[in-house]
């Protein structure tokens, strides 16, 4: 990856290595990497002060200090992973007396440190200015944005997202950002959805597989498996994590009908709280039942439609009108939840914030399934072929993907 390659190269010319603080991010120059020099630091009252050749300054407790050393006896030089036992060291009863640190030494690029017990930290200034407390680091993740109207989703050429890194980038950054991306004029090839997948990370498994075909089929055990059309919804709310990420590859579409619709599930819920406050509270408090049933399946959670985080900003959206199972609520309640359930449906279907598309042969569909509702229209198996291939991933996989990335 060419950014790697900035990286070597600007220290090899600079003459001075960045010290192996086992860490893989970058942390001195090139993006999102500090180019700042260190310029004083003054160990005092358990902690040691640092400024920086930018006017940054901070303070870092000789605790913290300690517990980050990543010299090979505190950090396992393979795996990077902490070996170092805070409880297990004598020193951590000498850092109440101010008597832990013997003596502190730095230079512009690195701060060491000589411990009472003799043991030696040595820390790069740019890892330190990127940690310093107080300061927020820098996540290298896109924020997730709701849609406004006339939100149109970003297109990636199928050959930039396989042939560099930048087309990849944009492509994992849209989905961050808007739960929503396009990957056009790919192959027509059965299995191209589980090749992109598996370069991002393993295929999330339910139980209709790893990877599912999407046609009518004679014996359906799931309404996508039919020509009907497929009101806007998430898939597997009936699971207690539901899949983050929703492939769908078209391999043919030539049936008449089936255009594909989308709606952002976290605006639409931001506007039922601006219009109907009421009918928000019930939907974010109440916990209905979602579940799936076949011959070898039984599959079934209680969860609200919209699930709220501890700041009260929804974080995910159970939506599917066909597998709501019965609803079980006190009788006192049932009419201001159906009441409520209808006052959000009628938002998502709004115009405004929904997107039309329909898929072409070699186009991919890529969404966060706990924020973006999806449907299909009804198609018409006797007038052609309608075939799409989709699987699932994890959310973890995809921000990695990107921070990897962005080495
Ligand atoms: C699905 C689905 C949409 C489509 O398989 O979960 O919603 O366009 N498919 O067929
Ligand atoms: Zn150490
Ligand atoms: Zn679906």
């Amino acid at each position: 990856m060419s950014s790697g390659n900035a990286f070597n190269e600007t220290h090899a010319h600079r003459g001075d290595q960045p010290i192996d603080m086992a860490e893989l991010r970058r942390y001195r120059q090139g993006a999102g990497a500090p180019a700042a020099e260190l310029e004083s630091a003054v160990g005092q009252a358990r902690r040691v002060t640092l400024s920086w050749s930018d006017g940054r300054s901070g303070q870092f407790p000789l605790m913290w200090l300690r517990d980050h050393c990543a010299c090979d006896q505190c950090r396992h030089p393979m795996t990077r992973e902490r070996l170092y036992k805070l409880l297990d060291d004598p020193l951590w009863e000498r850092f109440e007396g101010d008597e832990a640190l013997a003596s502190l030494e730095f230079d512009a690029r690195s701060l060491t440190l000589v411990w009472q017990d003799g043991h030696v930290s040595r820390f790069d200034a740019g890892w330190l200015y990127q940690r310093c407390p107080g300061e927020e680091l820098a996540t290298l993740l896109p924020t997730p944005t709701p849609w406004r109207a006339g939100f149109a989703p970003e297109h990636v050429e199928h050959a930039d997202f396989v042939g560099d890194s930048e087309g990849r980038s944009r492509w994992v950054s849209a989905l961050l950002r808007d739960g929503l991306v396009m990957l056009d004029r790919g192959p027509c090839e059965l299995e191209e959805v589980s090749r992109i997948a598996e370069s991002i990370g393993p295929m999330r498994s339910t139980n209709f597989g790893g990877r599912f075909d999407v046609r009518s089929v004679p014996n359906p055990n799931n309404a996508a498996y039919t020509a009907i059309g497929l009101e806007l919804h998430t898939d597997l709310p009936n699971w207690r994590q539901p899949p983050d990420i929703q492939l769908l590859y078209c391999l043919e579409n030539d049936a008449e009908g089936g255009e594909s619709s989308f709606a952002d599930g976290f605006a639409a819920a931001e506007i039922l709280r601006a219009e109907k406050p009421d009918a928000f509270r019930v939907l974010s408090e109440t916990p209905i039942d979602f579940r799936f049933q076949d011959d070898g399946h039984d599959i079934a959670v209680r969860e609200p439609v919209i699930d709220l985080d501890a700041e009260g900003r929804p974080r995910e959206i159970r939506f599917n009108n066909w597998i709501r199972d019965t609803l079980s609520l006190p009788l006192d309640r049932i009419e201001a939840w159906y009441d409520a359930y209808r006052a959000f449906w009628q938002i998502l279907r709004r115009p405004e914030g929904r997107v039309e598309l329909t898929l072409a042969p070699g186009q991919m569909v890529a969404f966060d399934n706990r924020r973006v509702l999806h449907g299909r229209n009804a198609f018409d198996p006797n007038t052609g072929k309608r075939h799409l291939q989709g699987t699932y991933l994890d959310l973890d996989m995809l921000q990695s993907h990107l921070r990897v990335l962005s080495r």
